[in-house]
């Protein structure tokens, strides 16, 4: 990769930031695109994200992507945000806007619905109600998102009720809480299971959930992408449903931001996903 003093800059900033994909994934756009630019990774300790993000402009920086832990103080650091990072209350993507100015996004729920209309062909949220398991940042998104786009009713339960609670308060209109224990009831009367919780990642446990009564015609779908074909999707595979993988949620909700910073709209491919996955 040769890049020139005239390099378009941005970057992903997280702490820890290793095992970030996201250097590779723009990395292959970059490439694929011959845009003069870089994407780094910016390892910044909690204490000091919100000097990191101030300095961008400073830097130079045309924005940058926002990763865990940092994605509630880029919300707090910026100078204005969209609708999607004010409902989501967390930023993913930065812009550095022409007069120097902060602007903060969430293209969390762009990514996910992106990923679930082009791995389940003719999905549409307004088909049923969704069961979302999970209440920490990626269920924020995921539920607003499902909202937004059409979802008649948004079924959340958390392991920890009370964070589900809290998440519906946020969100408002459209979201009903239920016990972890109605899990697989409620799967009757589904068009849509999200995993948001960190079961089936690699060494965790997989979720204990049965689909026995998951309808013939529910989408299923993972945001965990280690390993891509998680025990959920699997079990789902295996009783005939379709499953999206969690992969191309990454894939998806970089899009805007690589528009943004480096002036051309990427196209998320087979060839990319293989590039990602390092294999
Ligand atoms: P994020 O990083 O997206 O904010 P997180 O706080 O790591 O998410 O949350 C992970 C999710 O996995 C949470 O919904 C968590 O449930 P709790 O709120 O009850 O902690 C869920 N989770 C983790 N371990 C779980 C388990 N053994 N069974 C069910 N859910 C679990």
């Amino acid at each position: 990769m040769i890049i020139s003093g005239k390099a378009k800059l941005a970057g992903v900033m997280g702490w820890p930031v290793g095992h970030s994909r996201s250097p590779r994934l723009h990395g292959f756009w970059l490439e694929r695109y011959g845009i003069d630019g870089a994407y780094v990774p910016l390892a910044v300790p909690p204490e000091r994200a919100a000097e990191a993000i101030r300095a961008l402009p400073a830097l130079g920086f045309r924005g940058c992507n926002v990763t865990v832990p940092h994605k509630e103080a880029a919300a707090a650091a910026v100078d204005h945000l969209d609708e999607t990072a004010k409902r989501a209350g967390a930023v993913n993507t930065i812009v550095v806007r022409a007069d120097g100015s902060l602007e903060g996004r969430n293209t969390d729920g762009f990514g996910f619905l992106e990923n679930l209309k082009a791995g389940a062909p003719g999905w549409m949220a307004g088909a049923g109600p969704a069961v979302v398991l999970g209440a920490g940042g990626a269920a924020r998104a995921v539920v607003a998102s499902l909202i937004d786009d059409g979802a008649p009713e948004v079924w959340l339960l958390n392991r920890t009720r009370a964070r589900a609670e809290a998440l519906a308060a946020d969100i408002g209109d459209g979201v009903r809480v239920f016990d972890w224990v109605s899990r697989e009831t409620l799967l009757a009367d589904a068009a849509l299971l999200v995993n948001t919780t960190t079961q089936g990642m690699h060494g965790q446990p997989p979720l204990d959930l049965s689909l026995k009564a998951l309808a013939p015609a529910a989408v299923v779908t993972d945001i965990v992408y280690t390993p891509l074909i998680t025990p959920l999707l699997a079990a789902a595979q295996a009783r005939g449903n379709r499953v999206v993988d969690g992969l191309g949620m990454l894939l998806h909700q970089a899009r805007p931001g690589f528009a943004a910073w480096f002036g051309v709209e990427p196209e998320v491919t087979e060839e990319l996903r293989r590039f990602v996955l390092g294999v």
